[in-house]
């Protein structure tokens, strides 16, 4: 198969390239590089993918829409994974304009493209920020989302309703997931695993916001990765609609479906750092903070939808995902400092 990735000098492409091309699979993958993290990470990222002869990086941005639609057409692609992003919950209040950019303007030309090019499924990066401070756990991807807390929430809600009304206009298999917190070696260095993994190994403290009172569902990349893969194979049509399955999202208007992609254990912040102390086999210095502006108390994914669709939940446990972090860190951090 052929498949076209935007964002696989991120932490997600990243796997999710990597999987499909040891796999056997042709893989386009499309990314900016952008600052908003070490380049570093993203270059060695994409050097590792470079390994394989079967992928093909292409460096330009989303907001580049003859770059893109040229990207596109050069790959033939069977399915189109829009992954690229402008993420963290943060930032977006520090810089809401690269939000607007990326996952706006970026998300739209996508799908501008894909109504073009005949592809058989277009899969877009959601996430679990967009239930906003919900109350009801778990969440569930029939709940209301409409109340985001943030503009990084606000931008991907509106690349869902975005993605909605293409995929009933022009008939484009469409699935975006919501992510919940995903983790692993090759992570990101602005999520907190990675934060406080680095602090703790240099002994300065870590910044615990919402005096811990906070959980969230972490989702393992690997499982994170292999729930990707076999949603790929599942385009939405009204041939594979669950009729007994009380969350079924597929829309009576388009072949368009929304899934949650985690396990639904959330974990307290607190066991969360006693977790990661575990792995480093030392203490952390606890620098306890308010609730940051714009930060939900808590996430929690139903996984019901995912389970029905692909028989598959996410069930690494805590331990080993953070173990399996902490040893990639180890190697790494000489060069990714250098
Ligand atoms: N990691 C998580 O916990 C999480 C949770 C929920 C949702 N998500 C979503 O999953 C996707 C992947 O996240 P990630 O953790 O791999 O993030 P990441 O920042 O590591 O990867 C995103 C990649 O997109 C590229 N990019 C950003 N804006 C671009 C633009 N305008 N044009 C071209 N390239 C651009 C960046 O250079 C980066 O390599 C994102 O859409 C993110 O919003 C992630």
């Amino acid at each position: 198969m052929r498949y076209f990735i935007t964002g696989t000098a991120g932490f997600i492409g990243f796997h999710l390239a990597r999987r499909l091309l040891q796999e056997g699979h042709e893989v386009t993958g499309f990314d900016g590089l952008t600052p908003y993290y070490n380049v570093k990470l993203k270059e060695m990222r994409h050097a590792a993918l470079s390994q394989f002869p079967a992928f093909k990086p292409v460096i330009a941005m989303l907001e580049d829409r003859p770059a893109l639609e040229k990207a596109v057409i050069a790959a033939k692609p069977d399915v189109l994974i829009h992954l690229a992003a402008q993420a963290g919950v943060r930032y977006s209040l520090e810089n809401p304009e690269a939000y607007l950019h990326s996952n706006v303007e970026g998300s739209w030309n996508i799908m501008e493209i894909a109504r073009r090019v005949e592809i058989r499924h277009l899969m877009l990066a959601s996430t679990s920020s967009i239930y906003g401070a919900n109350a009801t756990v778990p969440f569930h991807e029939t709940d209301r989302a409409d109340e985001p807390l943030t503009i990084y929430a606000a931008t991907k809600k509106s690349m869902e309703l975005m993605a909605h009304s293409y995929s009933h206009l022009h008939k484009i298999p469409t699935t975006a997931f919501r992510f919940f917190t995903v983790y692993g070696p090759w992570g990101r260095p602005d999520m907190a695993l990675f934060k406080f993994t680095k602090n703790m190994l240099e002994g300065q403290p870590i910044e615990i916001y919402g005096e811990g009172n906070m959980s969230r569902d972490f989702t393992y990349i690997d499982d994170l990765v292999e729930a990707i893969v076999r949603l790929s194979a599942i385009a939405p049509s009204e041939e594979n609609r669950l009729d007994n399955v009380a969350v079924e999202t597929l829309s009576r208007q388009a072949p368009f479906r929304i899934v949650n992609i985690g396990g639904g254990q959330p974990v307290s912040l607190m066991d969360f750092v006693e977790t990661v102390e575990k792995a480093l086999g030392r203490p952390a210095i606890r620098k306890m903070l308010a609730m940051q502006k714009g930060d939900v108390p808590r996430t929690f994914a139903a996984p019901d939808l995912l389970v029905a669709l692909t028989g598959y939940k996410p069930d690494t446990t805590l331990d080993v995902g953070v173990k399996a972090f902490v040893e990639w860190y180890l190697d790494v951090r000489d060069e990714l400092d250098a």
